[in-house]
């Protein structure tokens, strides 16, 4: 198992990286691709571990997948009937596999899809039960078995209206993806607005579907016959680009993200400036340079376009750094703190009370060894690690590959001294 070796403090980052494809928008748009009989063509791909995840459990289900990793394509054919089972191993090693459960109903309305349970994971419990009630707004019953939900509609999926409780990402996917092909109309509220949302809207709505905007958070579909074939190049990750605008915050540096909208990181942009940072933005990159005075500040992380949850591991290594007292409220995960404890070990002083945690800036931070529990706890470890005095070891770094394309190499190169060991 790999292990990351990093020695700090490091010197100022002077650099520029170009972020990938981003990976939530991505595994949607792959799941995506069940609703066509022609060739989906995604460009712009980030061959991270949950895509190759994705594209096995696409495969597993009767689609055929071809694939250039250094030209970022992928080219998907669904044009045979699919198996109708999405397996446990798909939801467990990846909660994105319930993105198949839309589009295979919206596809196969009236036959039983089977889709096996997904427990709870690293940030707590996620539920899958507002996914579920929207499909039953269009018709479709569901009952557990063994494990499994078995969905199904009896007289096909036909428009109606659902409204989510609380704003869930990929139930807002799942459901747009199952109403694509129903009956009439189905009026939808309280959806997701995040980028990776409305370029999945913005990819069936250029191959055929009929998805409209009636306000800010509430859309009208309009049941069509099929979709013709889609190419769609997928938008920069954003959790990517901040996750790197933090390597120049924490080493007080330089750096220049490319491949990104900034207008997906407006509320981390302006807290980054609240801090201190100087940030330049053009229409697809944005410049970090470190300001004379930082402070501390309070966050509270939302559904875009608020401070996005997966983006708060990495400020809060940043805010290790900065002197005085800052606080970070999260509201969507019971339990997003789990990078504090390394962090701590690192010399961070965070104290976490239920939702909140409170971080006093301190000078200096030491080396420690350290574990990675989830994706962008790693990448938080590795920002504490960059700016600690001395060699720090980080295990567990599999769960950082699987949403960071070319973590290693692209450190590197903006001057972090990282090596990689077995
Ligand atoms: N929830 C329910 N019932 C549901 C659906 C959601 O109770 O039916 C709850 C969840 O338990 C959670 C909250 O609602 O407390 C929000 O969850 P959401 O459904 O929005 O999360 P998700 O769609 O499962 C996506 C991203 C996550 C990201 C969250 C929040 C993908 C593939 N995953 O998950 O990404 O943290 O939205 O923005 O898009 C990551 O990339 O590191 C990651 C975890």
């Amino acid at each position: 198992m790999k292990r990351f070796i990093i020695k700090g403090p490091n010197k100022v980052i002077k650099g520029e990286v170009d972020v990938s494809g981003a990976k939530n928008s991505c595994l949607p748009l792959m799941a995506a691709s069940i609703l066509f009989k022609k060739n989906v063509i995604l460009k712009n791909v980030p061959f991270v571990k949950d895509v190759l995840t994705m594209k096995d459990l696409l495969v597993s289900l009767g689609a055929k997948v071809d694939f250039s990793e250094s030209k970022k394509i992928m080219t998907i054919n669904n044009n045979k009937n699919h198996k109708l089972i999405v397996p446990y191993n798909a939801v467990s090693t990846m909660r994105a596999g319930v993105l198949t459960m839309g589009p295979l109903l919206g596809r196969y309305q009236k036959k039983k899809i089977k889709v096996a349970l997904g427990g709870g994971c690293a940030l707590g419990v996620r539920d899958t039960n507002w996914h579920l009630a929207g499909f039953k707004s269009l018709g479709a019953n569901n009952f557990l078995d063994k494990g499994y939900v078995n969905i199904s509609s009896k007289n096909g999926l036909i428009g109606s209206k659902y409204k989510f409780p609380k704003v869930t990402v990929t139930g807002t996917s799942n459901l747009i993806m199952a109403s694509i092909f129903a009956k009439g109309k189905h009026y939808i509220k309280n959806i997701s607005i995040e980028p990776e949302v409305i370029d999945l809207i913005n990819f069936l709505n250029n191959s055929g579907a009929v998805i409209k905007f009636l306000g800010k958070r509430s859309i009208k579909i309009e049941g069509v016959k099929e979709l013709v074939s889609g190419r769609h190049t997928i938008i920069g990750d954003r959790i990517e680009a901040f996750s790197y605008l933090c390597v120049g915050a924490i080493t007080n540096g330089k750096i220049k993200i490319n491949n990104i909208n900034p207008n997906h990181l407006r509320s981390e942009i302006g807290t980054l400036k609240k801090v201190g940072y100087k940030i330049e933005t053009k229409y697809n990159s944005i410049k970090l340079s470190s300001g004379i005075k930082l402070k501390p500040v309070n966050i509270k992380t939302g559904p875009f376009p608020n401070f996005a949850t997966d983006n708060m591991p990495m400020i809060l290594a940043v805010l290790t750094k900065i002197l005085g007292k800052s606080q970070i409220e999260e509201t969507i995960f019971s339990n997003r703190f789990m990078a504090a404890p390394e962090l701590n070990r690192l010399g961070a002083k965070i104290t976490i009370k239920k939702n909140k945690a409170i971080i006093i800036g301190q000078k200096k931070l030491i080396s420690a060894d350290c574990i990675s529990s989830d994706l962008r706890t790693t990448f938080s470890i590795i920002l504490g690690a960059i700016a600690a005095n001395g060699s720090s070891t980080i295990s567990r770094i599999y769960h950082g590959l699987r949403g960071y394309y070319n973590l290693e190499p692209k450190l590197r190169k903006i001057g972090i001294k990282i090596i990689s060991k077995n």
